[in-house]
């Protein structure tokens, strides 16, 4: 699916939206995520914290983990929107190494992911984002 002006405006919407459930009481650093599927399914993700620090997710899994859970495997798009709690994105917050690994698994090189400031939008592949990576082609057998 191609992303269209409308799909990008729409995703950073849904993204936006998403921060408000994030549960991120030790960096009140807020996140939230819209995944497109390939069907025109949106899935929405925030960021979830935890008192140990290392179990927390990023909103960008959670979206993929909700879209997978739910037999999902094709993906056109995510969006990206953070920023301190309870304040408007402010600068552009882009998906970690950890999150970039996880897209890689599901979606291919052009891969579209949008990321915003509040104010503009700057999109980039998969690739651009993580390029030489690792991923399930090194795992095929022969
Ligand atoms: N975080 C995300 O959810 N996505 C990103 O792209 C960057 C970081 C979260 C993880 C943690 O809950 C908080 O932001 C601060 O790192």
């Amino acid at each position: 699916m191609k992303l269209t002006e409308e799909w990008a405006r729409a995703l950073v919407d849904r993204a936006i939206e998403a921060r408000e459930n994030a549960y991120c009481p030790y960096s009140n650093f807020a996140v939230g995520a819209a995944l497109l599927c390939e069907d025109g399914t949106v899935y929405a993700g925030c960021n979830i914290e935890c008192a140990s620090l290392s179990p927390g997710n990023c909103a960008e899994r959670t979206a993929f983990f909700r879209a997978v859970n739910d037999g999902q495997r094709q993906f056109a798009a995510i969006a990206v929107a953070g920023g301190p709690k309870g304040q408007e994105p402010d600068s552009f917050c882009a998906p970690c190494g950890v999150c970039r690994q996880v897209m890689r698994e599901f979606c291919a090189p052009d891969f579209q992911v949008v990321m915003t400031d509040g104010r503009e939008r700057k999109v980039m592949t998969l690739e651009e984002l993580l390029p030489m990576a690792f991923g399930p082609d090194n795992l095929k057998q022969g």
